[in-house]
């Protein structure tokens, strides 16, 4: 089993006014409660991901990592504050694969709907199917694939909107850390192949050492920024080195969870 993450790729030469493709700036969030109290998910969030960057969240449950990865998306909108993000897709917390579609039409499915036909998606998805093993699965219907295999397929589809902005809401947050880790190893090497600007929401941070440029750790609800954390180390990395570690210990003490365990 693969344990080693691979080599990332060079930015690409996308770029926003003020150069960064993602571009958030005392970023508010509130949902209006229908008793009336309110829930402030979000207060003061300011961050930005350059071109090529995985910038990584972290945060308690109920923080707002998926508000905020919504808002990058332009699903929702900021109470206040600036959101500017090049054309984003979401992969959200959950596969949400369509049940009536083989495994390759679902992967295909944001080709169909910009307007290839079925023979044209199909023919795209086919390529990366192999490559991220899941040849001989093509025909499978979701529930006929493991939890590993459906968050392929998910990502696949994510993939393949062919945007330069992803957004990966717990990708493999229901995995177990077996799967896990061959995920996370698969995940580098396809970005390594296939470049693009990632916010990668996880609450394995870990992982988040693993493959980030910058972590940015959330406080609990409402969430604000409370660390942003470089990783300046070269890939692949691996677990064992002591400065994983180390910026594992930063991050976890910064969530207030360093000495508890
Ligand atoms: N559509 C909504 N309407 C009302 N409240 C919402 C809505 N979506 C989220 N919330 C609330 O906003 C807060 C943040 O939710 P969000 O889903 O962004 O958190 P999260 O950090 O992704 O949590 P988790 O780690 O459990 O996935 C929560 O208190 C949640 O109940
Ligand atoms: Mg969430």
């Amino acid at each position: 089993m693969p344990t080693e993450l691979q080599s990332r790729r060079e930015p690409q030469p996308l770029r926003m006014q003020d150069g960064a493709p993602i571009v958030l700036e005392h970023v508010s969030r509130v949902y209006r409660g229908r008793d009336g109290a309110d829930v402030r998910a979000l207060e003061q969030v300011s961050l930005r991901a350059g071109a090529g960057e995985l910038l990584a969240v972290v945060g308690p449950s109920g923080c707002g990592k998926s508000t905020l990865l919504e808002l990058v998306c332009g699903l929702q909108a900021a109470d206040g504050g600036r959101v500017a993000c090049a054309p984003a897709v979401l992969m959200p917390q959950r596969d949400l694969l369509l049940p009536w579609l083989s495994a390759l039409d679902n992967a295909a499915l944001a080709l169909r709907i910009a307007g290839l036909s079925r023979v044209q998606a199909r023919a795209r998805a086919d390529i990366l199917f192999a490559e991220l093993g899941l040849e001989g699965f093509e025909r499978a219907r979701p529930h006929e694939l493991s939890g590993g295999m459906r968050q392929r397929v998910a990502f696949l589809r994510t993939l393949l909107a062919g945007k330069p902005v992803l957004c990966l809401d717990e990708p493999f947050g229901a995995l177990d850390a077996l799967t896990r880790y061959e995920m996370q190893d698969w995940l580098a090497r396809t970005l390594a192949r296939e470049p693009r600007t990632v916010v990668l929401v996880t609450h394995d941070v870990e992982e988040a050492v693993l493959l980030a440029d910058r972590i940015a750790v959330l406080s609990a609800r409402p969430g604000r920024v409370l660390a942003e954390i470089e990783v300046e180390i070269e890939r692949p990395r691996v677990r064992t080195d002591p400065r994983v570690i180390t910026l594992r210990e930063r991050a976890l003490g910064a969530l207030g969870m360093g000495e508890r365990r």
